[in-house]
């Protein structure tokens, strides 16, 4: 399974890492190419490559994490995504006011689904501040709580799956209707940094 992530700000290379840190081969892709990215993939050794956005689209999971009002561009000329699935990590606010984008009450992520035609869209990543993201998910005995959301269950178990494996707990919490649980700003869960006790 091939995986990739665009966006390498706080959150996508914050992905990267907990990657990286537990042996997953993956590729990384922003704005302005490969090159601009030497000192991350420097940083993070063999497991992670610099990629262009086009060729980061390819990946059979492909984590996205691009300010809400470069998205529209980020994701335009990908085409069809034929299935492949798209980690919705972003929140619709605008930068760097934290003002909320009116989405005519639909959830953040069906407006990322519109954008991304033929993709299996599922919400993980974008409850967290990115610093905390960061941090490491074992707690005590315990590990951080990561919820995720999406219609596509086969996709959900993917994704459920890397969650685990960087060390996560995931927790399902149904549709892109639920998935405004966990939006920021207004869903009762985003910001919450919860550990789950097995
Ligand atoms: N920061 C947080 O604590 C946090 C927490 C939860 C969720 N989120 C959400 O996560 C998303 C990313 O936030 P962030 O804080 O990681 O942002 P960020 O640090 O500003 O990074 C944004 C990344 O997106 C890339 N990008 C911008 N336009 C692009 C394009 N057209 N094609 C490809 N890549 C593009 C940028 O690349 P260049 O630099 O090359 O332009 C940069 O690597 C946002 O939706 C945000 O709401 C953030």
């Amino acid at each position: 399974m091939k995986i990739a992530i665009i966006g390498a700000g706080a959150i996508g290379s914050a992905i990267a890492r907990k990657l990286a840190r537990n042996g997953i081969q993956a590729v990384i892709a922003n704005s302005r190419g490969p090159q601009s990215l030497k000192a991350l993939t420097d940083e993070l050794g063999p497991s992670i490559k610099a990629v262009t956005v086009k060729e980061a689209a390819q990946a059979d999971v492909v984590f996205v994490a691009v300010i809400w009002d470069r998205l529209p561009s980020a994701l335009k000329d990908l085409g069809s995504w034929n299935g492949r699935i798209l980690v919705d990590a972003n929140n619709a606010v605008e930068v760097p006011s934290f003002q909320a984008v009116d989405l005519g009450g639909r959830a953040s992520s069906e407006v990322v689904a519109e954008w991304a035609p033929g993709a299996r869209v599922v919400k993980a990543f974008n409850h967290l501040e990115a610093r905390v993201l960061d941090e490491d998910p074992q707690v005590e005995s315990g590990r951080r709580v990561l919820f995720l959301a999406g219609e596509d269950v086969d996709a959900k178990n993917t994704v459920s799956d890397l969650i685990a494996r960087m060390g996560f707990a995931p927790v399902d919490l149904g549709g892109l209707n639920e998935s405004r649980l966990m939006q920021f700003p207004g869903g009762p869960l985003a910001i919450l940094n919860l550990v789950k006790f097995d």
